[in-house]
């Protein structure tokens, strides 16, 4: 059997990266695949969160998922803490886990920076509860954006480390499922980094909550070059603020950067820029205006969580139980 895990974390600020990248996808693997989507405020405190914009942000990352088009009825959405595995699960994981592992995470050296030795315990041992949400549920496949291949295979390592060490099949190795080059979204200010919900600027980021007024401004003031658009993909190389636009239209219209070239080969981005807009607009703006409506009725989505977390917990739980047996836990 095939089941989807994913998760995205409660840190604020969701944007077209993390759409595009990721919740995109969530929805359509929904027609072939039991699918766990989960918001992941463990993770999220492995850094600073203020409790009350933490609470906010769980909602909000179960608002883009429902917003975008992921079916509560089908597939299960729910917040990390309120199934407790999770936690049991990466436990034993960081009692299966080598440091030798850990310290070649690319993702805690740049999170972590200069001041490893003020980092948190949590944020190292991020990749651990990775794993344990994935194979708490023995899922099969986990769609992540490039950034988190390197944790995926941890996981891998670590299922097939407990299998070994404990003689038996517990654990599948998961399988990433990496989707297209249009996942990588640049900030609108500065075509070289990554659009970021830490970036300062508001005008980096298209996000979730921005309605269509919002959405169009911040295309209009998006950073450009002087030239008119190329006919053929390898003279965007050099051109990062055009590349990012094209990638950003040819994402939302489900087609190639050369075929959007194609179309609009010699074309200045006085006129590319209304027609990206009108297509984010169609595309992004519907999903905005859902998000105000889940935002103003957070009993709605506090239900959704409620039911997700008790259809998660009802699969967790016989595999936590089935583990700790695995590890000779008495089970009184
Ligand atoms: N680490 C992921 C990210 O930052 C979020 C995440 C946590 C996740 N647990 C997961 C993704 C399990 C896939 C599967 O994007």
């Amino acid at each position: 059997m095939s089941r989807i895990f994913s998760g995205v974390q409660p840190s604020g600020n969701l944007h077209l990266g993390n759409y595009l990248g990721a919740i995109r996808n969530f929805v359509r693997l929904q027609q072939d695949y039991e699918c766990i989507y989960c918001a992941v405020d463990m993770h999220a405190i492995t850094v600073w969160q203020n409790p009350d914009e933490l609470r906010k942000n769980t909602r909000e990352v179960a608002a883009a998922y429902i917003a975008a088009g992921v079916d509560p009825e089908k597939s299960i959405i729910f917040a990390q803490s309120s199934v407790p595995a999770h936690a049991e699960l990466a436990w034993i994981f960081n009692c299966v886990a080598r440091l030798g592992w850990l310290n070649r995470m690319t993702q805690f050296k740049e999170k972590a920076g200069k001041n490893r030795e003020n980092a948190s315990v949590g944020l190292y041992a991020y990749p651990n509860l990775m794993a344990a949400d994935i194979l708490v549920y023995r899922a099969t496949h986990v769609p992540v954006g490039e950034d988190q291949k390197q944790h995926l295979e941890l996981a891998r390592d670590i299922a097939q480390k407990f299998n070994n060490d404990y003689h038996t099949e517990t654990f599948p190795l998961p399988e990433p499922l990496i989707f297209g080059a249009a996942t990588r979204v640049m900030s609108l200010r500065d075509g070289s980094k990554k659009m970021s919900k830490s970036d300062p600027s508001d005008y980096s980021r298209i996000t979730f909550m921005d309605d269509r007024d919002s959405i169009a401004l911040k295309l209009r003031k998006a950073r450009t070059d002087p030239e008119p658009l190329p006919d053929n993909e390898k003279e965007l190389e050099g051109r990062p603020e055009a590349a990012n636009l094209v990638g950003i239209y040819a994402a939302l219209a489900d087609r190639t950067r050369q075929q959007v070239l194609e179309e609009f080969a010699g074309a200045p981005f006085s006129s590319f820029k209304p027609a990206l807009t009108d297509l984010a607009v169609e595309k992004f703006g519907p999903i905005g205006e859902e998000m105000k409506r889940l935002a103003a009725n957070p009993d709605h989505v506090d239900a959704i969580l409620k039911k997700g977390a008790e259809r998660a917990a009802a699969i967790a739980n016989p595999i936590i139980r089935e583990v700790k047996d695995v590890v000779g836990f008495l089970q009184p």
